[in-house]
């Protein structure tokens, strides 16, 4: 008897699988934890279509701090119990957000955002951050955008943990 595994990959899951590539090739040999970060927040952006803001927010080990981003000024710091990267940082699991104004307690930095996913960062079992993605779509983010983002944040994850 044979067996045949059927897989889809999507435009999303291309996109995602290119920018990983890019992003690990980025933080090859660098320490530099922000640099990263800065690095990665300018891929994301360039490369994931219909964002008005993407970045990370670093764990200072009380809350998380406002680390390299692309898109609008935003809020400096979030505790663990506010906002959607709160819940992220707190539950170490990735938020997708179809609809920002129906998420309790969500923190509106750009009013234009409608839909938001925000990647926990954990390296060596220590929370490092979040990477944080914002869209004004309504729904924008798939589950394979989900999946895709995590791959990306594991590949790299030692590399912006310094
Ligand atoms: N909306 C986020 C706050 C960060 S900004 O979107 C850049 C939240 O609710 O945690």
């Amino acid at each position: 008897m044979s067996y045949a595994l059927s897989f889809t990959a999507t435009a999303a899951d291309a996109l995602w699988i290119e920018a990983a590539d890019a992003a690990e090739a980025l933080v090859a040999g660098e320490p530099d934890g922000i640099a990263n970060m800065a690095n990665v927040a300018a891929l994301i952006w360039q490369a994931i279509p219909d964002l008005n803001w993407a970045g990370f927010y670093r764990f200072d080990g009380a809350e998380l701090v406002l680390g390299p981003f692309q898109g609008k000024a935003a809020c400096i710091r979030i505790p663990l119990d506010k906002g959607v990267c709160g819940a992220a940082a707190r539950l170490r699991a990735s938020q997708r957000v179809d609809d920002v104004h129906a998420f309790p307690g969500h923190i509106a930095c750009d009013a234009a955002s409608r839909s938001e996913l925000v990647v926990p960062i954990v390296a060596h079992d220590r929370l490092v951050g979040v990477l944080d993605l914002d869209s004004p779509v309504p729904g924008r983010f798939t589950a394979d955008d989900q999946v895709g983002a995590e791959v990306l944040i594991a590949r790299i994850a030692a590399a912006l943990a310094e």
